[in-house]
């Protein structure tokens, strides 16, 4: 459980976005220190902290800069940071309050993270909903680069680094990392084949490395802390510090920063219990996309390795809770909707698949339902999973294949009642 905050160590102190507070918190201290350092040394720190994506899928930040780092030939110029702040996944609310309350640290892990692979420019690409977030954060880079942390001859190191802030037009696939590189690129956002990895053809089909605000923004603390203590918190797998968002029906809903590995159970503790004196129901670990868990599993840690082990995800540490009377066909009904209506078209199984999905959901929900059409769910989900072109479309699949596993009795009682038992029912997913 958490002792001291280290991500959100600077929420609620005076205006932290601000660079002078910023900077009386340690702030840019961590990016002194790096360029003491050299650039091979700090990826090995990376590497060594154990520093797992925070983005959701967990790949090892200091592997996937060696990567960047390593073609050989390559100018300094040739090779780019992205900074994926596309936040996206239903229920995910971590990356903007960390923009809005802290920008400063992602911008100084992004300066360090140019220089540790050999980079002279970062994009920042934010969703373009986030208004708010946008202007922070473009404040924050002109703040920085007034102070001689941007720009040419960066703390007379002799190293140079700009960062270009990006708005996105608010497209859930813009924040699968290849169809960004794209619409960044000035083209329609769709998910590239893969490999090959942006590691070797992103930006422009340079080597890059894109990373997740969370990932960044830990960077300075690992450069300050060293990697020792960042592996004291959490499991040996997943060390680190984490923000967990909760959402639902709890008393607090918010943004709880915690070790890696910790528990729905203690979370709850955290955010005040449930907020209607109900049962819990279903939740999820880590948004939509994250195959759902129930009341059986409170005691799972929610690290990227344990909750693959129980059957699901960390993903995005986006934590939605559900009690007794939602009702869990119309909350996946809702997000199998939200998949549909995002799904860029470009693979069959996800642009047909999430279609019919939604056909489906409108059946069993308003009426015409058959036991058919449930084992129709899982029969278009083992068409989609495994075979889109990226995750959005294995993601579809979670909410709709964990839900049919937990919770077939409630789809059977759609049928039978020709339509949604929970008469007048709303779940949190769309009231
Ligand atoms: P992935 O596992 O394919 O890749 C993860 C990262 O590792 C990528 O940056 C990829 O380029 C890199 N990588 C993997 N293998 C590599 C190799 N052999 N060589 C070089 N680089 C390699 O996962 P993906 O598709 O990038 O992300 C899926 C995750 O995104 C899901 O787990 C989901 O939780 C999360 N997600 C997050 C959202 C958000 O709003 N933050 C929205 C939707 C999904």
């Amino acid at each position: 459980m958490p002792l001291a905050p280290v991500l959100t160590k600077r929420f609620g102190t005076d205006q932290p976005w601000k660079i002078e507070n910023y900077e009386r918190l340690d702030g840019y201290a961590g990016l002194r220190k790096a360029l003491t350092m050299t650039p091979d040394d700090l990826i090995g720190l990376v590497k060594d902290a154990n520093l797992r994506g925070r983005g959701g899928a967990g790949f090892p930040t200091g592997m996937k800069w060696s990567f960047v780092a390593e073609p050989k030939g390559v100018p300094r110029g040739d090779r780019y940071v992205v900074v994926n702040a596309d936040e996206g996944e239903p229920g995910t609310c971590r990356d903007m309050p960390l923009m809005m309350n802290d920008p400063h640290s992602m911008v100084e892990g992004i300066i360090i993270s140019c220089f540790a692979i050999r980079a002279a420019r970062a994009f920042i690409y934010i969703r373009g909903e986030a208004v708010h977030a946008i202007r922070r954060v473009t404040a924050a880079v002109e703040q920085a680069r007034a102070r001689g942390y941007l720009g040419t001859d960066i703390l007379g190191s002799g190293f140079d680094c700009e960062i270009t802030v990006h708005a996105g037009a608010g497209a859930y696939i813009c924040g699968e990392e290849t169809a960004l590189l794209d619409s960044l690129e000035g083209r329609r956002g769709q998910p590239r084949l893969k490999p090959p990895f942006p590691a070797t053809n992103g930006l422009y089909q340079k080597p890059t490395t894109v990373n997740n605000v969370g990932t960044l923004a830990s960077v300075p603390y690992i450069v300050l802390g060293g990697s020792d203590w960042f592996k004291k918190m959490g499991p040996e797998g997943s060390p680190g510090p984490c923000i967990y968002s909760l959402s639902g029906r709890v008393k607090n809903p918010g943004q709880y920063e915690a070790p890696m590995g910790t528990t729905l159970r203690e979370l709850l503790e955290l955010a005040g219990g449930m907020s209607r004196g109900k049962e819990l129901k279903f939740w999820t670990p880590g948004g939509s996309s994250t195959p759902m868990f129930t009341a059986e599993q409170l005691d799972i840690p929610l690290d990227f390795d344990a909750a693959v082990k129980a059957g699901s995800m960390n993903g995005t540490s986006a934590v939605m809770i559900f009690d007794e009377d939602d009702c869990v066909v119309r909350a996946v009904q809702k997000w199998s909707d939200f998949y549909a209506h995002e799904s860029c078209g470009k693979c069959t199984p996800c642009r047909e698949g999430t279609y019919w999905y939604v056909a489906i959901f409108d059946r069993l929900e308003h009426g015409g339902g058959t036991i058919e059409d449930v084992e129709t769910l899982l029969d278009l989900s083992d068409n989609i999973l495994g075979r889109a072109f990226c995750a959005l479309g294995d993601g579809a699949t979670s909410p709709v294949m964990s839900s049919i596993k937990y919770f077939r009795e409630e789809y059977l009682a759609h049928v039978e009642h020709n339509g949604c038992p929970h008469a007048g029912a709303r779940t949190l997913a769309g009231a």
